[in-house]
């Protein structure tokens, strides 16, 4: 637990921090309770309202860690951000704006600093693209008992039970024949209406399942339902992917897609002060990132927002938080604004990460799941999460840290250790942490219902999270 001068679980001190936002969150109960339209009534203020169904925008745009990159990169274009490629080589000029993309799901977008990256080092925010889910195998379709069902791999830690009796939809990537040979052409797929479906068995044959709970063989009870068999053999699956994309089924080389969900995140509760999406975790944290670099002013150090797929599964991987693109891009930022011998070191040894990721929001009906002294409340603000085996990597130092930005942003905080008998998650913090360098803080958003399809958390602290990243980002 953080210092009792600075405890956020004091609802005193939170709401006395002088944010215009935070000001005017709370409406007078009377007022609200007269208005009709619940929409009306909203308890946040109109800036974090705005925010909020932005991020319900941004996660629609975005079913798929492939589609979250493209939708960052749209917004990055718009603000007159440009493109780099690895294989090139790169001249950058201070206070230029670039990114770079690698695998099509992972991406680094930086301001370029006013001083070399050696005299005044990188501020640095992360998060994951991708989040657990449902993925179809290659050979997804077979028929069998007279339906067209797609096999699915389980894709990380999802609670499978929240993928039952779902309108579900398809969203990913597919990859073409090219027109000239050389490389095959990836598009982007997303198919938003109710395609495949994963009903329940009736309770009259699963008669325990409100006392044991749903459980779903990962290999035999995950088949999509897609069609009964008169719709054609395996091959109509194919066919209908190539359907969507217009394209002759013999051009269609590779099909990369999982479940998405059909229902559009909302506002909601009696006084519109909560959120519902899929992919909260992590696309409300890298939304809070990229809105957080794009409102960075020409700062003497670099700037960087980094977003990473395949947290969710290790990292390790080419575009993953453990290999080596974070690394690459930073050497070659140094690089190309002047560094010679140790000046890379040098400019990560005064450098900080900070490293988003959602948290565990307390859920009052389950109270013996949390640590009592680590309450996060739920539109209390950002969480500061530590873990002594560093499955988090914040120490004290980073901790303060990011209790001044939060303080310059006008923006409360919370602190969270996990239970001490249950096994902590972790993040991308430790991993770059370990391999390039740089001290780290773990933070992020309270959020219920982590990867269910449909998870839940405040409309109020994914603003807050953004406000002190920019602060992180823009004053260092
Ligand atoms: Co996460």
């Amino acid at each position: 637990m953080n210092a009792s001068s600075s405890s956020p679980d004091d609802p005193a001190r939170a709401s006395s921090i002088s944010d215009p936002a935070r000001a005017s969150s709370i409406s007078d109960p009377a007022r609200a309770s007269s208005i009709s339209d619940p929409a009306r009534a909203s308890s946040i203020s109109d800036p974090a309202r705005a925010y909020a169904l932005d991020l319900l925008d941004f996660i629609g745009q975005s079913p798929s860690p492939w589609h979250a990159t493209a939708s960052a990169v749209q917004r990055l274009h718009a603000a007159g951000y440009q493109a780099l490629q690895e294989r090139d080589a790169w001249q950058l000029v201070a206070g230029g704006r670039y990114y770079v993309v690698r695998g099509g799901s992972s991406l680094i977008a930086f301001v370029a600093g006013m001083a070399a990256p050696a005299e005044a080092g990188f501020r640095l925010v992360g998060a994951h693209t991708d989040s657990p889910g449902l993925r179809l195998k290659p050979h997804a379709a077979h028929l069998n008992g007279g339906f067209l069902r797609l096999g699915v791999e389980v894709y990380g830690g999802p609670i499978l039970a929240t993928f039952t009796d779902r309108d579900l939809g398809l969203a990913g990537r597919v990859h073409l024949r090219a027109p000239v040979a050389a490389d095959a052409a990836a598009v982007l797929l997303t198919v938003r209406s109710p395609v495949v479906r994963l009903p329940n068995l009736a309770i009259h044959m699963n008669r325990e399942v409100n006392e044991q709970g749903l459980k779903l063989h990962r290999q035999n009870e995950l088949h999509l339902l897609f069609a009964t068999e008169n719709a054609g053999r395996e091959g109509a699956f194919h066919h209908w992917v190539a359907q969507q994309l217009q394209c002759d089924p013999a051009n269609v080389l590779g099909v990369e897609l999982q479940v998405c969900d059909v229902q559009p995140g909302v506002l909601w509760g009696g006084r519109q002060e909560f959120i519902a999406s899929s992919q909260l975790d992590n696309l409300a944290c890298t939304h809070a990132g990229l809105c957080a670099l794009l409102s960075v002013q020409q700062p003497d150090h670099t700037a960087v927002a980094a977003f990473f797929d395949h947290e969710e599964v290790g990292s390790e991987s080419a575009v993953g938080a453990a290999g080596s693109f974070f690394s690459d891009v930073l050497a070659r930022i140094s690089e190309a604004l002047g560094a010679h011998g140790s000046d890379a070191a040098r400019a990560r040894a005064h450098s900080l990460f900070l490293s988003a990721d959602m948290a565990h929001a307390w859920h009052p009906n389950f109270p013996a799941a949390y640590e009592p002294q680590h309450h996060l409340r739920i539109n209390a603000g950002p969480a500061i999460k530590y873990n002594a085996s560093q499955r988090y990597a914040t120490d004290g130092a980073g901790a303060a840290r990011f209790m001044q930005w939060c303080e310059g942003a006008g923006v409360p905080w919370q602190s969270y250790v996990h239970r001490s008998e249950l096994g902590c998650g972790s993040t991308i913090g430790p991993l770059v942490a370990a391999r390039l360098g740089i001290p780290t803080v773990d933070v992020g958003a309270p959020m219920w219902a982590m990867h269910s399809l449909r998870e839940s958390a405040g409309a109020l602290d994914s603003y807050w999270l953004h406000l002190a990243m920019a602060r992180a980002l823009q004053s260092g």
